[in-house]
């Protein structure tokens, strides 16, 4: 039968001051889903490699299958596909790891159908995904996932994606600290309005980030890494968050902050060794806290998700 593997990147979502409505994606790590069509109606999820038995494996519950289901109802197909998952990404970490089982099992259907929909036709499917996964079905994870670069939700209804034109000489480092936070938990503690002056504050710095990375500026970009919504509150469940931020900053990155809902954090550097060694002095601040963590450094991911074969 016809089979397809697709992998899918990592995503940094909020990007400090685009909170739901930022992310980008990295090299790596990400999610490689194999799809292979049956000659029958069933979507099935026949294997999950790498997440200790914990992911939901009924079609309508795990997030690769359910992307697929949303895809398949779209264009009024009754197709059957049986779908292994292998799963690199951290379950709640922060790195878009629900988003990138989605995006790989989209872009393995979309292949397998002879692409009906573009990259950016799949992202509300690829929504769904993440409805099931935390009861929010935002898109700053998945776009970045499947246009790769920078991706801007400036609407949610209807739906506006843009992918920004940002420099691609920018380094990501992310450190995963052996914590587990759910996103949706951590959606629950934030607030639900706010103030003026947070307003001002925030929307100039999403206008200097944009800025920023299209001129490229990079003073720009790390005086607009900052958060005044999301962070505030959700720094309280990474141990050691200012003192991180503080070494990152000294090693050089341009700016530092929460990797989606976290717990995971990460920076941005102009060059590869100031990514490198941010990276390592907040690992060694994760290590004094008796947590370990790993490291992921990488160029910002131009591409998002492709076809393995
Ligand atoms: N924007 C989302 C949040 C991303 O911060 O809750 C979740 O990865």
């Amino acid at each position: 039968m016809k089979s397809v593997r697709a992998f899918a990147p990592a995503t940094v979502a909020n990007v400090c001051c685009g909170f739901d409505i930022l992310g980008f994606a990295v090299d790596h790590p990400g999610d490689e889903v194999k799809l292979t069509l049956r000659d029958d109606n069933l979507v099935q999820v026949v294997s999950i490699e790498g997440d200790e038995g914990r992911l939901p494996r009924e079609a309508e519950k795990n997030t690769a299958s359910v992307a697929v289901i949303s895809f398949l109802k779209a264009i009024g197909s009754s197709q059957g596909v049986d779908i292994e998952l292998k799963k690199k990404l951290p379950l709640g970490s922060g790195m878009g790891s629900s988003a990138a089982s989605g995006v790989a099992a989209l872009v393995a259907m979309n292949q397998l159908l002879g692409n009906p929909f573009t990259r950016a036709q799949l992202v509300p499917h690829a929504m769904e995904a993440e409805r099931i996964a935390c009861g929010s079905a935002h898109a700053d994870n998945v776009a970045p996932s499947l246009l790769g670069g920078f991706a801007l939700v400036r609407e949610y209804q209807p739906l506006d994606i843009i992918k920004v034109d940002a420099t691609e000489t920018l380094f990501c480092s992310l450190v995963h600290p052996h914590l587990e936070l759910k996103t949706e938990d951590s959606r629950k503690v934030l607030r639900h309005s706010i103030s003026l002056r947070d307003t001002i504050t925030q929307s100039g710095n999403i206008a200097g980030l944009m800025l920023g990375l299209t001129k490229p500026d990079y003073a720009l970009i790390g005086r607009s890494l900052k958060d005044v919504i999301a962070e505030p509150i959700r720094a309280a469940f990474i141990p050691g968050f200012e003192t991180m931020r503080k070494v990152a900053l000294e090693a050089g990155a341009l700016g530092f902050g929460i990797s989606g809902s976290g717990p995971t954090v990460f920076a941005l550097s102009e060059t590869r060794s100031k990514a490198q060694t941010t990276a390592s002095a907040v690992q060694v601040e994760f290590e004094k806290r008796q947590l370990k963590a790993d490291v992921f450094v990488s160029k910002v991911n131009q591409r998002g998700a492709y076809i393995i074969d």
